[in-house]
């Protein structure tokens, strides 16, 4: 019995050294967005040439030019402000309970996406 234990203990230990490192992976993938090689910069995000492209591209369709589904137009400022500011724009984004999940009937945006919109979030959601 005492012979089984030990490799066994072994195995546990290698186990947990395996779980260990490809958590420490997956930190290190969201911190570069997509996790493929590509880097995502997320830092000094601003709303013109990192965040509009991401609504256009995504949200439009349904909230942007003309369109306003559940009474959002995100290519309003002000309205697009005020759910950032309101927390309603991450939780969306981010599929977090108590919010409708955005893009409505879509894929999630990917981690970089999300990174470089609450970076800008956090940032004070300027008009920049
Ligand atoms: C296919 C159409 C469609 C797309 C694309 C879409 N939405 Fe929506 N959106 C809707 C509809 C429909 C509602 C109303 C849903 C509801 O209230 O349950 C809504 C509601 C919302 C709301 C209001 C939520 C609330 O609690 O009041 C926000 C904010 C929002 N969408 C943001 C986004 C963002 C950001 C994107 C892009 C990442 C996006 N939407 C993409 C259809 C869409």
């Amino acid at each position: 019995m005492k012979k089984l234990l030990l490799p066994a203990m072994g195995l546990a230990a290698f186990c947990l050294y395996l779980v260990a490192c490809s958590k420490a992976h997956e930190s290190d993938l969201v911190k570069n967005g997509n996790g493929n090689g590509n880097t995502c910069d997320t830092v000094n995000m601003t709303y013109t040439a990192n965040v509009l492209p991401i609504l256009q591209n995504n949200c439009y369709p349904c909230h942007g030019n003309g369109q306003n589904m559940g009474g959002v137009q995100l290519d309003n400022f002000a309205t697009l402000e005020t759910l950032a500011h309101n927390g309603t724009l991450y939780g969306v984004i981010t599929h977090a309970s108590g919010y409708p999940a955005m893009p409505e009937g879509g894929a999630k945006l990917s981690d970089c996406d999300i990174n470089k919109i609450q970076d800008w979030i956090n940032r004070g959601a300027q008009n920049n």
